[in-house]
């Protein structure tokens, strides 16, 4: 058995950034039909282009996600084009690392509009769509934060936090009817997150000496676990919140 998408509809937002971008093109290299959707279209285009170079499917939705209308419409524009949704992939998220004390409202509501709302409402709309389907997957990027508190990033963890409980929930009231729900939780996983991890104590050195693995994560590791547990070899894996990390969240913290 291989991993194969051909004739399934998969729609990833934050396509345009590093993980959506690595995770629309693998399920592209796989054969799924993409729909690709970011609220940036310059790098949205990048990222149809690649999959096109490579003799892929996809169609493109600019949308920002943090409207609901617009979260909602992307799930309706991959069943207009395709005919069908099998997976949904909720990745677009993000936050700058802020003390929270500095957090204001606007602040708050744009945090967690972005890293749950979003993810609430294409999950909404993509559901009713899978069980008339007969089934289908809702896989959703969360983040280590979601499990454990970092500093500065108290709104997007507790957002984050949120995920993981709704895709248990969707798990649990939707498994019957052929529906899995899973997160995905990466530690740092991208290029951009090396400037983070220079700014905390002991820097990228200190980080890495303790990173279990001793490097750090790739767009590529979490596109890959997407892939898997949106397919059929995790059938029966449901409900879970799975680190992608080298095993950060397997330490016990202790204060040094
Ligand atoms: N990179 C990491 O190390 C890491 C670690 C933990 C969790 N995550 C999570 O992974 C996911 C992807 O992050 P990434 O590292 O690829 O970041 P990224 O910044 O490269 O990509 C995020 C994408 O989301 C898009 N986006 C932002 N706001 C949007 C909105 N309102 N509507 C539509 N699109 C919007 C951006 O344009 C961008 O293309 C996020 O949910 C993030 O919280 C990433």
């Amino acid at each position: 058995m291989k991993i194969d998408y051909s004739g399934k509809s998969v729609v990833v937002t934050g396509a345009g950034g590093v993980i959506g971008r690595a995770s629309a093109i693998l399920f592209a290299q796989l054969g799924a039909s993409v729909v690709a959707s970011d609220m940036n279209e310059e790098s949205l285009r990048e990222t149809a282009q690649s999959i096109l170079k490579e003799g892929g499917s996809v169609e493109s939705i600019v949308a920002d996600v943090t409207d609901a209308d617009e979260a909602a419409g992307i799930v309706k524009f991959a069943c207009s084009k395709f005919g069908r949704l099998d997976v949904l992939f909720n990745n677009a998220g993000g936050s700058l690392p802020t003390p929270m004390e500095r957090i204001d409202r606007e602040q708050f509501h744009r945090i967690r509009s972005l890293n749950f709302d979003a993810v609430y409402h294409a999950s909404m709309e993509a559901l009713p769509v899978m069980v008339s389907n007969g089934g289908g997957v809702i896989l959703s990027t969360t983040s280590g934060a979601g499990s454990g508190a970092v500093n500065g990033l108290a709104v997007y963890g507790a957002a984050k936090a949120g995920v993981n409980s709704l895709m248990r929930s969707i798990a649990v009231e939707y498994g019957q009817r052929g529906i899995r729900a899973n997160a995905i939780a990466p530690s740092a996983a991208s290029p951009g997150m090396v400037d983070w991890v220079k700014s905390r104590p002991g820097g990228l050195e200190g980080y890495l000496s303790k990173q279990p693995m001793g490097r750090l994560g790739t767009p590529e590791d979490v596109a890959s676990v997407a892939v898997f547990l949106a397919s059929e070899f995790a059938g029966f894996v449901n409900g879970v919140v799975l680190p992608v990390d080298g095993g950060i969240e397997a330490m016990f913290a202790v204060p040094s």
